[in-house]
């Protein structure tokens, strides 16, 4: 019997990539279905969204529209993701084409919605936390293992608990479990996946045993067969002291630390809700980098948001000059339904918003290239994960430089000591040493 065909498209952060993982899983268990790149070939198509900036949503539309015109006569289309929790059935009146929709926290329902035309799943307080999924991972190398569902917090421009709803916490013995399952597998790196890791154990749907963040990390790290643990995102608010010595102390912590600044003045975040200020940041930069010298450090900024002045803007730009970020991702502030800043009338000018945004990136730039600069000649052991065309293996040192090696498939899986032989802002070039 000819399998039936899925084509996926993921968008957005890696909690969407794990929910497509999840899909794909039960999709495959449950209804035979097989994945191919190839939209014309599909039976389903599925477009897994993101909603946190507008752009990504006129995109979908477009998109639609030509996975319409060119999907095989009676395959079906689903829109899922962060897009469909929030526009649910307005989806459809759209783009009546579409079959159905199924939000971000309704993920387990896909085999339900499938059957059922015209389907709009997307209940804001589905509890799945405790939902055993099928298994299925993209990378043999790296597991993605999400500890939590939702956010519990109000950040006055993010969508994301209008989209995910409230926060639960996954019980620590299915998380272990399922990192057991993962490096039995064979996969050496675990990737912990929550909007706020690092407030893990505040909210079980059951009557879990209260384990925290810090000593999920401890109990991860003790399971047979795992090297390396990842994790995003932590938020700045929770880095208290015992959370920033566990990552320093811990051999099996990589140490990369993802720091999501959002702005580097106190007003602003303040309007922002928050919950820390410009110095409060700067100190657990600097305990970071105390207890950790060759921690890498990313974050995420939004620039332009309602209300911020050109010494605002310098307040982030004095941030970034002090802590020095190995990689900042950076975004011009973009109203979003649902949340509190949307209804803000102090808005910055769009023209002033893009000139700040590549003033940023400029800066940013100029940090990256003597970063880069001083990587030149060095050693780190790096775990190969990615074969790509150009005769190159790829992958990442512990602390989380991008690095590529002349080789093929005998590296996957395995570290290496390489020596970086060529230098650039995004991906280094080595060669192995040992
Ligand atoms: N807790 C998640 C946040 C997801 S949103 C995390 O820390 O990864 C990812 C990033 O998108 C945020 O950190 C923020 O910098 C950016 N973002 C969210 N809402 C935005 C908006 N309305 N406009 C511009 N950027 C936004
Ligand atoms: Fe969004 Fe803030 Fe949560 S950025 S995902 S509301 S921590």
């Amino acid at each position: 019997m000819m399998s039936k065909k899925l084509f996926i498209e993921t968008l957005g952060c890696a909690m969407n990539v794990r929910d497509s993982e999840h899909m794909i899983a039960e999709l495959n268990a449950h209804e035979g279905y097989e994945l191919t790149d190839k939209a014309d070939e599909a039976d389903l198509i599925l477009v897994n969204t993101c909603s946190v900036r507008e752009r990504p949503v006129h995109k979908l539309f477009s998109e639609l529209g030509v996975f319409n015109k060119l999907k095989k006569e009676g395959a079906k289309i689903g829109v899922c993701g962060c897009t469909a929790s929030h526009l649910g059935k307005d989806i459809i009146k759209r783009a009546p084409y579409v079959n159905f929709v199924l939000g971000a926290r309704n993920v387990s329902k896909i085999t339900d919605v499938l059957h059922r035309d015209k389907a709009v799943e997307i209940e804001i307080d589905y509890d799945e936390s405790q939902f055993a999924f099928k298994d299925f991972r993209t990378s043999p190398y790296k597991a993605y293992i999400n500890i939590s569902i939702g956010c519990d917090k109000q950040c006055t421009f993010c969508i994301v608990p209008k989209t995910r709803g409230d926060e639960i916490s996954i019980p620590p013995e299915l998380i272990i479990a399922e990192v057991q399952k993962a490096a039995d597998g064979g996969a050496k790196e675990i990737f912990l996946l929550g909007q706020n890791v690092n407030n893990y154990g505040r909210r079980f749907s059951g009557n879990e045993e209260k384990v925290n963040f810090t000593e999920l990390l401890r109990r991860v790290s003790a399971v047979e067969g795992v090297e390396r643990i990842r994790f995003t995102s932590p938020h700045p608010l929770h880095m208290d002291d015992e959370f920033i010595e566990e990552f320093a102390r811990n051999p099996k912590i990589c140490k990369s630390m993802h720091m999501p600044l959002q702005s580097g003045s106190s007003e602003i975040l303040k309007a922002m809700k928050r919950g820390y200020t410009k110095e409060w940041f700067l100190n657990r930069a600097a305990k970071l980098r105390e207890l950790v010298p060759n921690v890498s450090i990313s974050t995420d900024i939004i620039v332009a948001f309602p209300g911020e002045s050109e010494a605002d803007f310098e307040d982030t730009l004095d941030v970034m000059r002090q802590v020095r970020f190995e990689q900042v991702f950076s975004f011009k502030y973009s109203p979003r339904p649902l949340t509190e800043a949307e209804g803000f009338t102090n808005t910055v000018d769009s023209e002033i918003g893009s000139h700040r945004l590549s003033t940023l990136q400029a800066y940013q730039d100029t940090i990256l290239d003597s970063i880069s600069a001083s990587l030149l000649g060095q050693e780190v052991d790096v775990y190969f994960e990615e074969l790509r065309s150009d005769g190159y293996v790829a992958g990442r040192s512990d602390n989380n430089v991008l690095v590529k090696v002349k080789g093929s498939e005998e590296w996957l899986g395995q570290t290496a000591r390489v020596r970086i032989i060529d230098v650039s802002r995004s991906v280094q070039y080595g060669e192995i040493v040992a």
